[in-house]
């Protein structure tokens, strides 16, 4: 039993080309994308005659290239977070090594006139050993990084050609590939045979900067051929090699992405060129492009689709720009390896600044403990460097020409070592005009930013002061002191969050030294699957059937696994919004967060509602506003009426590339105040055998329990402090508090009626809000009155004992007849809010049903809770609620109880219950981002303190 000795070499690639720039040209191009004949085998050190051109692989399966074979019915997806799925002792992997051979026939046209032909893959998860008619060309390594062999000699010109590869899921170098992600094998990105002409252009370079001072462009385009450079839109005409100086040159920024179109023409071939001439600069602790301090809004993106994996279609990635862009992210890291080539070169066209991550992790080894601690960690280990600085010259060669990239970085998460300090002495000698960025460097011996990830807002609010905790070492901790700073990575979106995004996001934009943040991650990566009754649901670590997993840690995006936005992400385009709007009665504030150009692309318009309805529509005359400068504007004459809603918002005047014309950018709103509702009282209390009624209400005589409004039947009507936890709650949390929270008992909360006293006019219920085995708890007066068809509760509570911990929640539930499906109310929406998520929601009149009210967590959890609600209508056929807050209260509505979505691990396994189940409260914890990082802020906080809230309801008719 054996594995090929190629699979613990520390760097297996061999036979393959010297790494260049990616290129679009004239040269002839075969796609060898489609349809390949494939078998996969259990082990590595199956025979290799397949091969051979006359090997019959006819009866093996078809697959399509590019794709996974794990989810093309060849074995199954396993997600791990950090382990390595196999015993560690590196370089060595296990025999048991799925391997995937691949064989397609081709030809060459017969119209290329060529010299030259190379056969390019852009990526192979995890090596592949390459044959062209049945000649071996070598193998490939680095998952995520173009591989190129010149197959000049091998190639048949004037018949089939048979290439074949052998994919091995387990190599030496999934090692150094140990990202949170799914592993997924085989030929997942495109497979191309590129004619190469003589005189062709082997690699170029297009060093195109921009002189803020002077307002200039300098370009310089060098070719490894003699070359010659147009540019018509700036008149250039000059020899490849040669630096000009431009004259009034249209910068490229993230905000304004103006490319301008040339060419790089040889002998042999023309490259189309796409120029942004920009300049990245350090100042100080500042971070700086084309002169100006840039802040990055940003997000961590993976490649991940719920259908292929790691294979993003052309669409796919324009969506997800788009998708960024449309929510105001300015900026990405392509954690935690370079995406594919083409998703660069839309971020050239539509515009965000870009941290290219080298293919780097080796997180593995922390749970080992060989960080530090023990040799063996590929960057401390020296006989991984080659492989290590590879990587980057990979990544820095196939990149080099995109000025969407501002900054390199070296990997994720593999501790500190000398390895990477080669790797950054290399890209640093050959491309000085990026920064570089590792987040592990806490030193930052190597790096030119300091970076690090789940910062707290309070030591982000340091580090912005420059007060951070000093690094041990005195001229290191200087000289990190004097850097800019990014948060790589925060506000893990696990589940129902993240929450504290404003409070970053201030700090982000008080302290220069920040140079801003990504957001912890784009996407769920969940995998479309059905369940055996055909229902559709996103699969997670453990669901394929896994003995080593990290469940659904592996959903933690801000958009579902499908692609559409989730509240977090809805929560991040109000807290990035590029413009900041506040509003009173009668002017508007215009505070600009742009960096580079002023908000001149925005119309202003200004809409007043009154009861839901649309009383007044202006169109601002707002002038466009300077970056980073604030300026106050009149709002036209307004008569405005006790609750009326000013909202101001920002659109785009002119469609662009992400978003069509009118796409809402920012809003800001202003409502007039109103007078709290009265509170019912003065009616009498009337008694039946078994009830009181009290206006509308019907109470049980015995406990006071509200079993009825008007006519419609209440069920389960109990005061309520839990919520099914959200993963920030949960035991892998940081700060977990489930277990505490179940220790008390809180799940299992129990009220006890001590008394039922009525006067004439009230009805007050006294007991005890209690916890199976614990002491600890809440004193409960409810007090009922009454006046015409309105009965108020309101609601008093002291906490009993010494209370160590935030509640989940403080409220009441109860149940009303499943036909009540419409929800209106008055008050934030129209998505769902809590204490520390509450930007995305604004003041209306809004209407859902019941269904909508629903998030659909790809792990169920607490959601969809609605606040600052003034009034809410329940309605049936027959009848509606209506509850009025004094002067507001949150809810929730569902099809299930509380119970049953704490219960739930997917959500399929939730079914409506017959009832719909309602949370009239007076708030809950805020969320926090503690899966992975703080927990909720301190002012969103629900502290068991004392709560006195009321709640008027009415049941009205038809
Ligand atoms: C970070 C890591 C990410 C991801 C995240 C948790 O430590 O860099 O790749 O694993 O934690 O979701």
């Amino acid at each position: 039993m054996t594995s090929p000795a190629y699979l613990t070499d520390f760097l297996p690639r061999r036979g393959t080309l010297p790494p260049r720039a990616w290129a679009r040209s004239d040269a002839p191009e075969l796609s060898l994308n489609g349809e390949w004949a494939f078998r996969l085998a259990e082990r590595a050190d199956g025979a290799d005659d397949f091969a051979l051109p006359e090997f019959d692989d006819a009866g093996w399966s078809r697959i399509p290239v590019p794709a996974h074979w794990q989810l093309e019915g060849h074995g199954a997806p396993a997600y791990t977070n950090r382990r390595y799925p196999f015993p560690v002792d590196p370089p060595r992997v296990p025999h048991e090594n799925p391997t995937g051979d691949y064989r397609r026939n081709f030809e060459v046209p017969p119209e290329w006139d060529v010299e030259r032909v190379l056969l390019r893959f852009d990526g192979i998860d995890s090596v592949g050993r390459v044959w062209l008619n049945g000649a071996e060309l070598g193998i490939t390594s680095g998952s995520r990084l173009a591989s190129e062999f010149d197959v000049t000699t091998h190639i048949r010109r004037d018949g089939p050609n048979v290439l074949a590869v052998r994919v091995h899921q387990w190599s030496s170098a999934t090692y150094l590939e140990d990202q949170d992600m799914w592993w997924l094998s085989g030929i997942f990105r495109d497979v191309t045979l590129l004619g190469r002409p003589a005189d062709s252009i082997g690699d170029h370079w297009v060093h195109a900067d921009f002189d803020a001072a002077t307002g200039e462009g300098v370009l310089r385009v060098d070719a490894d051929v003699p070359a010659h450079v147009t540019l018509p839109a700036l008149g250039v005409h000059v020899a490849a090699g040669e630096e000009i100086r431009l004259a009034n040159v249209r910068p490229w920024s993230a905000e304004d992405p103006w490319l301008y179109d040339g060419e790089l023409r040889s002998a042999g071939e023309t490259v189309h060129l796409r120029v942004g001439f920009r300049t990245v600069e350090i100042v100080g602790d500042e971070f700086r492009v084309n002169g100006r301090r840039t802040l990055m809004r940003g997000v961590n993106r993976h490649d991940i689709d719920a259908d292929t994996g790691r294979v993003v279609s052309e669409e796919r990635m324009r969506y997800d720009i788009e998708l960024m862009k449309q929510h105001n992210i300015n900026a990405v890291r392509t954690s935690h390896y370079p995406p594919q080539a083409r998703f660069l070169e839309l971020c050239d066209e539509l515009g965000l600044w870009v941290i290219d991550e080298c293919d780097l992790e080796t997180h593995g080894f922390f749970p080992v403990d060989w960080f530090h601690e023990l040799a063996g960690n590929p960057a401390e280990d020296l006989r991984w460097r080659d492989a290590l600085v590879d990587r980057m010259q990979r990544l820095v060669e196939r990149d080099k020409n995109r000025p969407s990239v501002i900054m390199w970085s070296l990997g994720n998460e593999c501790g500190a070592g000398p390895n990477l300090g080669a790797m950054a002495e290399w890209a640093r000698h050959r491309d000085p005009s990026r920064p570089l960025h590792y987040e592990r460097d806490w030193s930052t011996e190597y790096v030119d930013v300091y970076s690090r990830m789940y910062t707290s807002q309070a030591d982000l609010e340091l580090i912005g002061r420059g007060e951070e905790e000093p690094f041990a070492d005195a001229e290191l901790d200087r000289q990190r002191r004097g850097k800019p700073f990014i948060l790589c990575e925060y506000a893990h979106s696990m589940g129902n969050g993240p929450g504290g995004l404003g409070e970053y996001q201030e700090i982000f934009e008080k302290y220069p030294r920040l140079a801003g943040g990504f957001v912890w991650e784009l996407y769920d990566h969940g995998l479309r699957s059905h369940t055996a009754d055909g229902v559709e649901y996103f699969a997670y670590g453990g669901d394929f059937g896994e003995e080593l997993h990290d469940s659904n840690f592996i959903a933690d995006g801000l958009a579902f696994s499908d692609g559409t936005p989730g509240p977090g992400l809805r929560e991040l385009k109000a807290v990035y919004a590029p413009v900041q709007i506040a509003v009173s009665a009668d002017c508007v504030t215009v505070t600009s967060r742009y960096d580079h150009g002023d908000t001149g692309r925005l119309g202003f318009t200004m809409r007043v509602e009154r009861d839901g309805a649309e009383t007044a529509v202006h169109t601002l005359p707002i002038p466009p506003v300077r970056p980073r400068q604030r300026a106050e504007f009149p709002l036209p004459a307004l008569d405005l009426r006790p609750g009326d809603i000013v909202t101001v918002s920002a659109r785009l005047g002119e469609g662009e590339l992400w978003a069509p014309a009118d796409h809402e950018v920012a809003w800001g709103q202003f409502v007039v105040p109103r007078a709290v509702p009265a509170q019912a009282s003065g009616a009498r209390v009337t008694r039946r055998e078994t009830e009181l009624r009290v206006g509308p209400a019907r109470l049980d005589r015995e406990s006071g329990v509200l079993i009825g409004l008007g006519d419609v039947p209440v069920s389960g009507f109990a005061p309520d402090v839990w919520r099914a936890v959200i993963d920030n709650d949960r035991p892998f949390s940081w700060f977990p508090k489930e277990a505490r929270w179940r220790q008390i008992g809180l799940h299992l909360a129990r009220f006890r009626t001590d008394d039922v006293a009525t006067t004439e006019t009230d009805v007050v219920v006294t007991g005890y809000l209690g916890f199976p085995g614990s002491d600890l708890g809440y004193r409960l007066t409810q007090r009922w009155t009454a006046a015409g068809d309105a009965a108020t509760l309101r609601i008093s509570a002291d906490p009993v004992g010494a209370w160590d911990i935030e509640l989940p929640r403080f409220g009441l539930r109860l149940a009303l007849p499943a036909d009540f499906q419409r929800v209106e109310w008055d008050g934030l929406g129209p998505g769902e809010a809590y204490a520390d998520a509450r930007a995305a929601a604004r003041q209306g009149h809004w209407r859902a049903t019941v269904d909508e009210l629903q998030t659909p967590h790809a792990f169920p959890q607490e959601n969809g809770n609605r606040m600052d609600v003034s009034r809410l209508r329940l309605s049936s056929s027959g009848g509606t609620i209506e509850v009025n807050g004094h002067p507001t209260l949150q809810f929730t509505a569902r099809p299930w109880t509380t119970e049953a979505l704490d219960e739930a691990k997917h959500p399929y396994e939730l079914r409506p219950d017959g009832h719909t189940w309602v949370n009239l409260d007076f708030g809950q914890n805020g969320l926090g981002s503690a899966s992975c990082g703080p927990q909720a802020t301190p002012s969103s906080r629900l502290l068991a303190t004392r709560f006195d809230y009321s709640m008027t309801f009415r049941a009205i008719s038809g």
